[in-house]
C-alpha cells in the first residue's frame, strides 16, 4: 500500500485546569496510539495539539484568584504540556491559542465570512451581571423554570422538564458568579448561518461514512442535530478576553471560543511549520486533498467537529481560492468515569495525570487506560483494575515471558541469539503467529478498535509464554541443545515483534526491549520473523515492571472522599414528607422510543384501573419490547411535566449500576398492579 499523508488532531484542552485520566482516555491516548502506529507503518503523520486559552471560565478563574487570565493560562498550559510529555504523548507541536498566529488566523476566517455577506448582525437581550460587569453565558444564570418550577433551571432551558423558553420568562434569575439578580440588557451579535449548510453537511457525513466508516455513536449524535434542524449560531460574545472581533464597531466583543478554538488546529500547524523553518508546510497538510485528516475528541465535542468546523471550512472554501480539507473521520470516544462516578474537581473525585505519574510509570497507566477505552460506551477507572492490569498482565505475562527468555539465553547461550534448526510443528505454529500478528493488530487499529488491538498485542506475549512452557527448554537444554536453541530463537524473535507492536501503547517499555535486544526499531510490517540473526549479541536484561502492592493501591482508595461525606450533604426529609410520595405498582403495557432522544422511552402503564403515560430514561438500557408486561413501581402522584414535548404523568423506579445502565425495580408477578408500596 502506498504511504499515506495523515493529519491528526486531538481536542485542544482548556488551559483552565489540569488534565485528568478521563481526558487522556477520551481524546489523547487513542490518538497517540494511532499516530505511533501509523508512523511505524511508514506513513507521513503530523500530530497537532495545544491549549485552548479563551472562554468565560478562564476569566472567572482569574477573577476568583485575583490574577490575570494570562496567569491562569500560562500556569495550566505549562502544567498540561509537562503532564502530556510525561505521559508520552508524541505531538509534533503542543501550541496555544493565545499566540498571534492564532488570533490572525481566526480573524481571517471571520473577515472572509463577513466579506462574503454570510454573517448577520442580530440584536438580542441577555442577562448582564452589573457587579461582575459582564454578560452572562447561559450556564452562569440559574432560576426557577417557568413551566415546572424546578429551581435550578438554566436561563433558556430546563434540565428537569426539558422545556425551552425565552430568557425573560425565567423566574427569580440569579448570576452564578456573584449571586446577584442579573438584568436583561440589549446587545448585538454576529450569527453564522449554520442552517444553510445542513444539506451539504449531511451529504459530507454520509459520503465520509460510506468510505471510511464513522463510529455509530458519532453518527447518531449528528443525526440528532440534523433532525432538529441546524440553526444560526452567534459567533461573537461580549467579553474582553479572547480574539477580538475584527470590525470597527465591535469594541468589547470577541469571537466565540468554539468558533476560534477549532481553527486553533490550523494555526498550531502554522506554528509548527514556522518552528521548523518551513513556513508553507502547513498547506501541504491542510490544503492538500491527498491528506487524510482525523480529529480525535471526546463525545462532548462532537457537534463542533462534525458540523460546525466542517461548515466553517466549507464557507471558507466557497469564498477563497485556497481550499481546506475536511475531517475524514472523527473517532470520538465516550467518557471514562472514576470509581463509578464522574470526575469532579470540586468534589475531589478523580486524579490528575501529573499526580498519577508521580506515583506510577506512564506505561502502566497507558496500558491500563488503553485496555479499557470508552470506545462505545462510558467505562470506569478502578484502582484495583489498574493494579491487576499492571501485575497480572504487564508483569506476569509480558514481563515474565521476556525475563525467562533473557535469563535462559544468557545462561545457556552466552547471551547470543541461537540459530533456528529443524523446526517442529510447535515452532512452525508460533512462527506463523508471529508472521500474521502485526497485520491482525494493525487492522484493528485502522478501525479505531484500540481496546481489541491491545488485547491482541498482549495475546502475543500470552502465546509466547505458552510456547515456552510447551517447548520445555529446561528439558531440551539437557538432551537436545539444537531444539532448545530453536525455542529460544523463536522466543527472542517474538520479543522483537512485541517491542514493535506494543510500542504505540507502552513506548518506554518498547524502547527498553529494543535496548535489551541490542536492536533497532523496524517498520510495523517488517516486525515479523527474521530480524535477529543467529549469533547476534544480546544486552543484559532489566526488570520491565514492578508489581504494585495492595497497600500502595489502598492508600489511593482511602484518599477518595467517603460515601459518608456525600451523605452529609444529602437533604433529610421527615416521614410525613415521605408519605406524600404515592408509590404504586404498575404494569407496562406499551413502550416506544421518543424521536430526537437517544435516552427516553414513552411508556403506557396500568396502575390499577387507570392508565398513565410515563416518559422514562431507559432507552440506553432496554429495548422497548423487553419492557412489555413488566411489573414495576411508579410514583403515581407526580405533577405531569413535558419531556421532549411528550407529557409524562409519573416516574418509574430504577437503579443505576456502575456502567451507568438502569435496571428497573421489578415486583413479583403475583402482586396486582395498583398496589400501594409502603
Ligand atoms: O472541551 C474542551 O476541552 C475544548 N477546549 C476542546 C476544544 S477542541 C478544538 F476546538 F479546539
Ligand atoms: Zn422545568
Amino acid at each position: 500500500m502506498s504511504k499515506e499523508k495523515i493529519l491528526v488532531t486531538s481536542a485542544l484542552p482548556y488551559a483552565n485546569g489540569n488534565i485528568h485520566l478521563g481526558h487522556l482516555s477520551g481524546a489523547y491516548l487513542p490518538a497517540d496510539i494511532y499516530v505511533r502506529y501509523k508512523r511505524l507503518k511508514g506513513d507521513d503523520v503530523l500530530y497537532i495539539c495545544g491549549s485552548d486559552e479563551h472562554g468565560v471560565p478562564i476569566t472567572i478563574s482569574a477573577d476568583k484568584e485575583n490574577v490575570t487570565p494570562q496567569e491562569i493560562i500560562d500556569r495550566y498550559h505549562n502544567q498540561n504540556k509537562k503532564a502530556f510529555e510525561k505521559f508520552g504523548m508524541s505531538f509534533d507541536i503542543y501550541s496555544r491559542t493565545s499566540l498571534p498566529t492564532h488570533h490572525e488566523t481566526a480573524q481571517k476566517f471571520f473577515t472572509s465570512f463577513y466579506q462574503q455577506g454570510l454573517l448577520e448582525e442580530k440584536k438580542t437581550k441577555q442577562y448582564y451581571d452589573i457587579k461582575a460587569k459582564m454578560f452572562l453565558p447561559d450556564r452562569y444564570v440559574e432560576g426557577t423554570c417557568p413551566k415546572c418550577g424546578f429551581e435550578e433551571a438554566r436561563s433558556d432551558e430546563c434540565e428537569n422538564c426539558g422545556s425551552l423558553y425565552d430568557a425573560s420568562e425565567l423566574k427569580n434569575p440569579k448570576s452564578k458568579i456573584t449571586g446577584d439578580t442579573p438584568e436583561l440588557k440589549e446587545t448585538s451579535h454576529w450569527y453564522f448561518p449554520l442552517g444553510k449548510y445542513q444539506e451539504r453537511l449531511e451529504k459530507y457525513i454520509d459520503e465520509m461514512n460510506e468510505t471510511y466508516k464513522w463510529k455509530e455513536n458519532v453518527l447518531q449524535y449528528c443525526r440528532g442535530w440534523f433532525k432538529d434542524g441546524l440553526k444560526d449560531r452567534a459567533v461573537t460574545r461580549d467579553l474582553d478576553w479572547g480574539v477580538k472581533v475584527p470590525l470597527a464597531d465591535a469594541e468589547g466583543k470577541v469571537l466565540y471560543v468554539w468558533f476560534e478554538a477549532v481553527l486553533g488546529y490550523i494555526s498550531a500547524t502554522k506554528e509548527y511549520s514556522d518552528s521548523i523553518g518551513k513556513k508553507e508546510l502547513w498547506k501541504d497538510y491542510w490544503q492538500n486533498s491527498d491528506t487524510k485528516y482525523l480529529a480525535f475528541i471526546g463525545k462532548d465535542n462532537i457537534v463542533f467537529h462534525t458540523i460546525i468546523f466542517p461548515a466553517m471550512l466549507m464557507a471558507w472554501n466557497d469564498g477563497n481560492a485556497d481550499k481546506y480539507i475536511l475531517p475524514q473521520n472523527v473517532p470520538a470516544n465516550e467518557f471514562l468515569n472514576f470509581e463509578g462516578k464522574k470526575f469532579s474537581k470540586s468534589r475531589g473525585w478523580g486524579i490528575n495525570a501529573d499526580e498519577f505519574l508521580e506515583l506510577f510509570p506512564a506505561d502502566s497507566l497507558r496500558y491500563a487506560l488503553a485496555a479499557n477505552l470508552p470506545e462505545n460506551k462510558d467505562t470506569d477507572f478502578y484502582w484495583k483494575e489498574f493494579q491487576a492490569k499492571n501485575n497480572s498482565e504487564l508483569a506476569d505475562i509480558l514481563g515474565n515471558f521476556v525475563n525467562r527468555t533473557f535469563i535462559f539465553a544468557s545462561k545457556h547461550f552466552d547471551g547470543k541469539v541461537p540459530p533456528l534448526k529443524n523446526t517442529k510443528p510447535i515452532d512452525d505454529e508460533m512462527l506463523k503467529l508471529i508472521k500474521n500478528h502485526p497485520a491482525k493488530v494493525g487492522k484493528l487499529l485502522e478501525q479505531y478498535k484500540i481496546r481489541d488491538a491491545v488485547f491482541e498485542m498482549m495475546n502475543l506475549a500470552r502465546a509466547g509464554n505458552k510456547y515456552f512452557n510447551d517447548s520445555e527448554p529446561w528439558e531440551t537444554v539437557k538432551n537436545n541443545k539444537d531444539d532448545c536453541g530453536t525455542t529460544l530463537n523463536v522466543c527472542l524473535q517474538t520479543i522483537y515483534e512485541l517491542a514493535i507492536i506494543l510500542s504505540p501503547v507502552i513506548p518506554n517499555t518498547a524502547e527498553k526491549l529494543l535496548t535489551m535486544l541490542n536492536a533497532e526499531e523496524v517498520e510495523w510490517d517488517k516486525s515479523g520473523y527474521g530480524n535477529l540473526k543467529a549469533g547476534h549479541n544480546l544486552n543484559k536484561s532489566e526488570l520491565l515492571f514492578t508489581k504494585i502492592e495492595d497497600e500502595v493501591i489502598d492508600v489511593q482508595i482511602n484518599k477518595l472522599p467517603k460515601e459518608e461525606d456525600d451523605k452529609k450533604k444529602i437533604h433529610e426529609i421527615t416521614f410525613e414528607e415521605f408519605t406524600k410520595v404515592d408509590l404504586k405498582t404498575a404494569k407496562i403495557i406499551s413502550a416506544e422510543r421518543i424521536e430526537k432522544s437517544d435516552k427516553l422511552l414513552k411508556l403506557q402503564v396500568k396502575v390499577g384501573k387507570k392508565k398513565k403515560q410515563i416518559v422514562a430514561g431507559l432507552a440506553k438500557s432496554y429495548k422497548p419490547a423487553e419492557l412489555i408486561d413488566k411489573k414495576v413501581i411508579v410514583v403515581a402522584n407526580l405533577k405531569p411535566a413535558k419531556l421532549f414535548g411528550t407529557e409524562s404523568q409519573g416516574m418509574l423506579l430504577a437503579v443505576e449500576n456502575a456502567e451507568g445502565e438502569l435496571n428497573i425495580i421489578e415486583v413479583p408477578d403475583t402482586v396486582k398492579e395498583g398496589t400501594k408500596v409502603k
